[in-house]
């Protein structure tokens, strides 16, 4: 499917947006293993979430969505779950197959989990590694790609410090520590975002954090609980840009998730120029909510290194876009995982970004676009990567005629409503 996006002169409205699609992952397989039924409000309707749910019925685990949309989860306990009949499907998700691996681990059985084509070609030794030193039996193709056979074996309680930052690795191994004896122990250099900590203290595990030490107690029981989902904010920040960059734009989008450890984007924003206001704080679930109101202005541009590339990993699309139109430009460092995302994506925007007549210097590890840019519309193609496909929807709106965005469904695995979303509140 393509997508024809026509420029636009600002953006004004209310919106809301899916649940968030790192929480939504995170309740689906704690639900499926806690004792008893969960009832999951505003779980996430993008194509990954599915991805997981899909898994956890496939392992034996009733999941039914009520009329008035909330996700039913009957809970089969830690030891429930049943081998599946056929391989698992983890979609284009990464989330899934990493997280659910550190349970399928620790099973009685053995299954074997497989993504799509994007997902074929992404790194799992990443929690090969960790597991096996827990004493899972495993099983890539070359060592270290989908689809992973895994031999359900007892597991070992271990202290692990993963070489990059990632919490789908930390969510990985603090998954098999659920079921392993004793206390299993992450450390982390860089911070990554706590979703996991918080949601298994919400199901009632014993867990333990302190400055980038993370600690949990197993075997654990985890009791099945009603939880709420606040909006994704890795789906909000292509309207923040969007609304960013056209001068006169007003919009308000409420009930987002701005976890700490998940709203260095705001910061970054704020640094960059960018008018934002946060309204409303609230806690629901353990995770801290709120409204973001956001108009539009001059931006000043900005750099992101560092540990800062870790926290922005999945906005970085839609920064480069901002980066484009701002005074100074931006500039990406330290950011190497973006090449093994669901595209390359430091090659899918630079491709993008040149297709559109925009100036763009590749790194190994990051890119520089200068500022002060303007898009030409073009045919630009998400590559079947939905963070591209939603940077580059959003590029075109500032462009000098029509776009039209090739493979545009991409955007249904995190955000299936998003072009409705956009064309509502265009002007
Ligand atoms: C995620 C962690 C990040 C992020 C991904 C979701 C999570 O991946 O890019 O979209 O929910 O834990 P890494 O763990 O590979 O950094």
């Amino acid at each position: 499917m393509q997508q024809t996006i026509s420029p636009a002169r600002r953006l004004e409205g209310t919106i809301r947006l899916p649940g968030d699609k790192s929480i939504s992952h995170r309740y689906g397989i704690l639900a499926a293993i806690a004792e008893g039924p969960s009832t999951i409000h505003h779980y996430s309707t993008g194509a990954d979430c599915q991805s997981t749910l899909g898994c956890m019925r496939a392992l034996g685990v009733p999941i039914t969505r009520r009329e008035d949309g909330a996700v039913v989860i009957e809970g089969r306990g830690l030891r429930g779950l049943q081998a599946p009949p056929d391989d698992l499907d983890a979609g284009n998700s990464g989330s899934t197959i990493r997280m659910l691996s550190g349970v399928l681990a620790a099973q009685a059985f053995t299954s074997r989990i497989a993504g799509d084509e994007s997902l074929s070609r992404r790194p799992m030794d990443r929690i090969m590694k960790p597991l096996s030193l827990m004493g899972a039996e495993m099983e890539a193709v070359d060592g270290r790609f989908p689809p992973l056979t895994i031999h359900g074996r007892p597991l070992r309680a271990m202290r692990y410090e993963p070489p990059m930052a990632s919490a789908q690795v930390k969510t990985c191994v603090l998954m098999a520590g659920l079921y392993a004896e004793g206390e299993t122990t992450v450390v982390e250099k860089v911070g990554t975002r706590d979703h996991t900590e918080l949601a298994l203290r919400e199901f009632g595990a014993d867990i333990q954090t302190s400055g980038g030490v993370i600690t949990v107690k197993g075997p654990a029981v985890l009791r099945g609980k009603e939880l709420a989902v606040p909006g994704d904010l890795s789906s909000a920040a292509f309207f923040l840009v969007a609304a960013a960059i056209l001068p006169g734009s007003k919009l308000l989008i409420q009930g987002v998730g701005l976890n700490p450890s998940r709203s260095a984007l705001l910061d970054w924003l704020v640094a960059a120029g960018v008018n934002l206001r946060v309204n409303n704080l609230a806690e629901v679930s353990g995770e801290l909510v709120g409204d973001l109101q956001v108009t539009g202005g001059e931006i000043k541009g900005g750099i992101i290194r560092g540990a800062a590339s870790a926290a922005l990993i999945d906005e970085i699309p839609v920064l480069s876009v901002l980066g484009a139109i701002s005074r100074d430009g931006l500039v990406v460092k330290d950011a190497k995982e973006l090449r093994v995302k669901e595209t390359d994506r430091i090659a899918t925007v630079a491709g993008n970004m040149r297709r559109m007549g925009v100036n763009i210097e590749e790194y190994e590890d990051g890119f520089r676009v200068p500022g002060k840019q303007k898009f030409r519309a073009a045919q630009v193609d998400s590559f079947g990567d939905h963070r591209i496909a939603m940077a580059f929807a959003v590029a075109s709106l500032a462009a000098g005629g029509e776009t039209t965005v090739l493979n545009a469904e991409a955007a249904s695995v995190s955000f299936p409503e998003f072009y409705a979303t956009l064309r509502q509140i265009t002007v």
